[in-house]
């Protein structure tokens, strides 16, 4: 077996160091009941008790609003809110973005030379597609060495829809060259049963990330749960609301571990266009404002795929060709 990647990236590009996280019973009057209450209603961590109202988590704690208020108040306290980061710390953390090959330098010059770090791509179309083919390819390349175009990193994949195949890494790993079973132990599977589990991945990632060195988080897909879990007009914004909490916990990971976040998404038919592609991602505008890069693929002649970039704030509008092979994705 080749030697394990070292457990941090080199310091051209290590990942900001991240501040020991406090968990909600490291605040004065909650207790292992209460924290749990809070959890189950999406309260995972201090920062959302800090920007939450005193009646939400009075409700979801069940204790009076005056308690409510000072564990808001302590939480504020003791929660890093920050706010403002000078210009100088950004650009300082801009300048280790790192960006990983998809295997197609058609599709790496789309996105401005791979998928990017401290942002979220996410890639939409319909079945077969290629999107989980793409999630699969990114996280064993994302193994490779910077000089390869990888990060010398590992992966956390949540799988909402069964269809993580180690075989795939297998074919995957072989074919850029590296060792098939150091590349599967390299990735940490979750299955996320329903939307919630899923939200609660992106916390259990958090600990992983603290011991082994994490560059790519994929969830495939982002929005099957949520999709089939809030069906109806009545029941749109609440699935909004958790999905933007959700995006935002995702881009959080990328920004405090340098990560690049991969996202999976189906497109659904759009009834009033009658000209042109009648599909767009699910989500909407949640999705459409938290991505940085948006792929939208279509199949062409077999193998073949065309991706087309949408809505990206610096980058050209455009598309790039690639194809699936059995090693993966190829030019
Ligand atoms: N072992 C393989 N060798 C070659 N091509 C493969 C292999 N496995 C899958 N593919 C290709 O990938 C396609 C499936 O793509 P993928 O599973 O990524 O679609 P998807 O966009 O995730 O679809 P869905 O919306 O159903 O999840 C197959 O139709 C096939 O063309
Ligand atoms: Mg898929």
């Amino acid at each position: 077996m080749p030697p394990k990647p070292p457990a941090r990236a080199p310091a051209a590009e290590s990942p900001p160091e991240p501040k020991p996280e406090l968990s909600l019973e490291d605040l004065p009057g909650i207790g292992s009941t209460t924290a749990e209450k809070l959890r189950e209603a999406g309260f995972t961590d201090l920062m959302e008790l800090a920007v939450a109202s005193p009646g939400d988590v009075a409700e979801a704690a069940e204790i009076g609003t005056a308690t409510a208020q000072k564990i808001i108040a302590e939480a504020r306290r003791k929660a890093d809110v920050g706010g403002f980061e000078s210009g100088t710390s950004l650009l300082e953390r801009r300048k280790k973005l790192g960006r990983i090959t998809t295997g197609a330098k058609s599709l790496d010059e789309l996105l401005g030379g791979g998928v990017e770090t401290q942002a979220i791509t996410e890639f939409s179309g319909e079945f077969g597609s290629g999107k989980t083919q793409l999630g699969h390819q990114i996280a064993v390349n994302v193994q490779l060495p910077p000089a390869q175009g990888g990060l010398s990193g590992e992966v956390v994949y949540i799988d909402t829809e069964s269809t993580f195949r180690p075989e795939r890494i297998v074919d995957m790993a072989k074919g850029v060259g590296l060792d098939p079973s150091a590349a599967l132990a390299h990735i940490h599977v979750a299955r996320a049963f329903n939307s919630n589990h899923q939200m609660l991945l992106v916390q259990k990632a958090q600990e992983l990330a603290r011991d082994q060195p994490i560059r790519l988080l994929v969830v495939d897909s982002l929005t099957a749960h949520f999709r089939a879990e809030y069906l109806g007009r009545a029941e749109l914004a609440p699935r909004q609301q958790l999905l933007n909490k959700h995006l935002h916990e995702l881009l959080r990971f990328g920004d405090t571990y340098n990560a690049s976040i991969v996202v999976t998404n189906q497109v659904s038919a759009r009834p009033d266009i009658l000209f042109g592609d009648p599909t767009r991602p699910i989500g909407g505008n949640i999705v459409a404002h938290a991505a940085t890069y948006r792929v939208y693929l279509r199949k062409s002649k077999p193998p073949r795929r065309i991706a087309r970039l949408i809505d990206s704030p610096n980058l050209p509008e455009g598309e790039a060709v690639f194809s699936l092979t059995t090693e993966g994705i190829r030019e």
